[in-house]
């Protein structure tokens, strides 16, 4: 596994290249989260994030355990679920983690290979490959566990033509707020335990057949109080990134430490959604209630000396308090939500890339600084 890593640059390593690709992923399918309110979560993200109804699965539809709104923008499809009884596997899911991400589906052209490939490389089964099917055709699907209780889920769509998936009805609804340009999902960040990242490191390389993109470690991520280590894991074709937290020593409690406190696990940290225009979009979110987090207005002051010239005006990003960071091959633009739900873990970034393929190391500091203002105010420092 050590001849995939190329710590110093965002490079892959030839041999990693060259090697073939035993799970071959078009993409994300979908991100799947467990709920208190199913219904009014859906109406959260319409609002708040610009996705449109697609797709419903309930009591109308046959199902008697359970409620799943879908909603697209683009590329990114959130399916949000919530159980209408008690006592089950996804009460028990949100009594302990709270509203938080299930499943990270990865659509593939084959889910018996994408389940026998990762199984015999050691990968917990959640289920094997299974077809369901209605009117509009078949999908094959087969699950694995990652880190937490989070699972991913092989989704093979063949020539299915329904509006989602089997069991599904399409979701018409007479509300129906306008996109925010939100296009695919760019990463999306797992929280783990102490000491914990290089085991899920590994499994990524593994188990999944991904390489590590870059790394960087305490020195580079931390402030007075709160630290963490960091690996980006990719896979073949470069389309789903993972980086892996954990927590590192620092002299008060990490954030990464708080999110497993109240997650009461590992999980997912943060899903960082891509925009052609990140003015635009964060303009309209903000206008529609979401929460970013805010760097002091000196970030504004010496940021263009740490990252050059900038085809944006900075006046709108410094109001916005949009972070800029630069690395080998261009710059990127990003902020970051407060948390989405009630327990401070589930949050969502928004980036615009000009080119860069990092992930914004130059602004951790100054975030960092940013979230410890927000866990003093709730105690959690
Ligand atoms: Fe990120």
């Amino acid at each position: 596994m050590e001849t995939t890593y190329d710590n110093s640059s965002l490079k892959l390593k030839k041999e990693f290249l060259d090697a073939e690709d035993f799970l071959p992923l078009n993409g994300t399918d979908y991100v799947e989260l467990y709920v208190g309110n199913a219904k009014q979560a859906a109406h959260f993200y319409k609002t708040a994030f610009g996705f449109q109804s697609l797709a419903y699965a309930g009591l109308e539809t046959g199902i008697k355990d359970r409620v799943s709104y879908v909603l697209e923008q683009e590329k990114i499809r959130l399916v949000l679920t919530s159980p209408l009884g008690d006592g089950g596997p996804i009460n028990e899911h949100i009594n302990k983690h709270g509203d938080g991400v299930k499943n990270v589906a990865l659509w593939v052209d084959d889910a018996s290979k994408s389940w026998s490939e990762t199984t015999q490389r050691g990968a917990e089964s959640v289920y094997e490959p299974k077809i369901i099917e209605d009117k509009d055709g078949k999908v094959v699907l087969s699950a694995i566990k990652t880190y937490g209780e989070t699972a991913h889920i092989f989704v093979e769509r063949g020539d299915y033509n329904g509006i989602f998936m089997p069991g599904f009805m399409p979701w018409k609804s007479e509300y129906n707020p306008a996109p925010v340009g939100l296009k695919f999902i760019d990463h999306m960040v797992g929280n783990v335990g102490w000491n914990e990242m290089n085991q899920w490191v590994e499994f990524y390389a593994k188990v999944m057949g991904f390489a590590q993109l870059i790394s960087f470690d305490d020195k580079d991520i931390s402030t007075d109080y709160t630290a963490l280590m960091s690996k980006v894991m990719t896979n073949g074709n470069g389309r789903i990134k993972f980086p892996i937290n954990e927590p590192a020593e620092g002299k008060k409690k990490s954030q990464i430490e708080e999110y497993i406190e109240f997650y009461n696990g590992a999980g997912v940290q943060h899903v960082a959604v891509a925009t052609d225009n990140i003015v635009e979009t964060v303009t309209a979110m903000k206008n529609r209630g979401v929460e970013f987090l805010k760097v002091p207005a000196s970030y504004y002051e010496d940021v263009l000396d740490r990252v050059g010239e900038i085809d944006e005006d900075l006046a709108p990003l410094s109001e916005l308090g949009i972070l800029i960071d630069r690395d080998d091959e261009g710059y990127l633009l990003q902020l970051f939500t407060k948390p989405v739900a009630d327990r401070p873990t589930l949050f969502f970034e928004i980036i615009q890339r000009k080119g860069a393929k990092s992930f914004g190391k130059g602004n951790f500091k100054a975030l960092f600084e940013a979230i410890e203002r927000e866990q003093e105010s709730r105690g959690t420092l």
